[in-house]
């Protein structure tokens, strides 16, 4: 393995060193390259660029795999709970049972919001999207928490207190009142709880759901460095707060081609639907270069091969509706496009697989949980990660986060005013 690459540059001979990680991906580091050189490397979309040395997740693109902390995410799925994943991403390594006990009862400590964020929640006009409003009830959060708790505390209230706002949202989208955490059950079946139960009348918990939401929680909890997760590492880096970073991340994440891609994937499962089904007719639409659309839940700029995350999402997809005695033809519907995109050149070609995206919304739809939430639901998952990045950026002491551009814009000119 070389330690330095060696290059000209208008005669010049120069070195940079060369740096490795665990699975020998390389890096060339260019952090003195403009310094000794003059020049900048050109990298829209940060295809070819690592920003951070980080130990929490891991994905091998062209194997499909991933890892959390070094455990593949098939292990953590069957033999894990979201909770023991949030431990083990946020402190990286699984809780014993003493840890894990503490852990959830701290949790369980701050379950519970200040009753002006009800009042705040109030004044959101309802056509808000459940986004804009998490993100933004998330960044007030802030004002209610006590500043001089300790780092590890704030990881906890986030913890308990963001499915309090996701309920809450979505109790007022749909008219119930307001609702509270029950101490007495776990953290995915009080979830449950508190989007769907209704007053006066008692909540049956169903352990089918249950255990889809907690699979569907622990898919999403990290994903290295992804647009949200980098939009928090960049807040972070210029020492913004842990709420006001996580309420970005949270509004990076609300993008169509990012998390919000699992509610763009239904509206066009729905379309193709509606439209009588003819699948090659949108698989066509999403080839040809003049139309804007694409195949949403398609394609990922890392996996060029099947998204681990969408397997595993398919199985419990088809699990919980099987199990729940639903018909979804939208489903089949999924399976169909899936089939033909991969029998085509044009998505074989180009790498483009399923993503996480693609059968998520299917559980959530399958939970009773409307499409408008998905994104939501997301964030409730990825939040260890961020949380997680944001802890390991400070510890890495890694600098402000502050690209550089090429100018092409006028050169210097003087005011004439006629
Ligand atoms: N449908 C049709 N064509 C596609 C699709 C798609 N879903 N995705 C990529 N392509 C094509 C592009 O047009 C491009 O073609 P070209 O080389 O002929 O110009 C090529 O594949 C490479 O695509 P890029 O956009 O350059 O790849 P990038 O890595 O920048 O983008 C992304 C990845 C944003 C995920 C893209 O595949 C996409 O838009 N997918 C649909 C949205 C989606 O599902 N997002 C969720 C991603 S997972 C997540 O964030 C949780």
């Amino acid at each position: 393995m070389c330690s330095v690459v060696n290059f000209n540059i208008n005669g010049y001979h120069y070195k940079l060193p060369v740096i490795y990680g665990t699975f020998c991906e390389k890096a060339i580091n260019i952090s003195k390259l403009r310094e000794s050189t003059g020049f900048i490397t050109f990298d829209p979309g940060f295809k070819n660029t690592g920003i951070t040395k980080s130990s929490i997740s891991f994905i091998d693109g062209e194997k499909g795999e991933l890892l959390y902390r070094g455990y593949p995410i098939e292990q953590i799925i069957n033999q894990c709970s979201f909770i023991e994943t949030s431990y083990l991403i946020l402190n990286g390594e699984l809780p014993n049972t003493a840890q894990l006990k503490s852990f959830s009862e701290k949790i369980k400590k701050f379950n519970s919001i200040h009753k002006e964020i009800n009042k705040i929640l109030d004044n959101i006009p309802n056509s808000y999207h459940p986004m804009g409003i998490l993100s933004f009830l998330t960044h007030i959060l802030d004002a209610f928490i006590n500043n001089s708790l300790r780092e590890e505390d704030l990881y906890l209230h986030l913890l308990a207190k963001l499915p309090i706002l996701a309920a809450l949202t979505y109790r007022k989208k749909i008219g119930l009142p307001p609702t509270y955490a029950d101490p007495h059950l776990d953290y995915t079946s009080n979830l449950l709880k508190m989007f769907f139960s209704i007053p006066n009348q008692s909540y049956e918990l169903n352990p089918i759901i249950s255990d889809a939401l907690n699979k569907i929680l622990i898919l999403h909890a990290d994903h290295e460095q992804n647009c949200s997760t980098t939009t928090v590492r960049l807040l972070g880096s210029a020492h913004a707060g842990l709420f006001a970073s996580i309420s970005a991340g949270m509004s990076a994440l609300w993008g169509k081609l990012h998390g919000g891609a699992n509610q763009a994937v239904i509206e066009m499962l729905e379309a193709i639907l509606k439209s009588g089904g003819n699948i090659k007719k949108w698989i066509e639409k999403a080839k040809n270069k003049k139309d804007p659309f694409r195949l949403m839940g398609f394609g990922h700029r890392i996996y060029k091969n099947f998204d681990p995350r969408a397997k595993i999402a398919k199985k419990v997809a088809e699990n919980v509706i099987q199990q729940l005695g639903i018909s979804d033809p939208i489903l089949e519907l999924a399976k169909d496009v899936e089939r033909k995109a991969l029998q085509d050149s044009y998505f074989l070609e180009k790498k483009l697989y399923p993503n996480i995206d693609f059968y998520s919304g299917i559980i959530y739809q399958a939970i009773g949980i409307p499409k408008e939430m998905f994104t939501v639901m997301f964030a409730l998952g990825r939040l260890p990660g961020w949380m997680a990045h944001w802890k390991e950026m400070k510890l890495n002491k890694d600098p402000i986060g502050r690209p550089r551009q090429i100018y092409i814009g006028y050169k210097k000119r003087n005011i004439k005013k006629k």
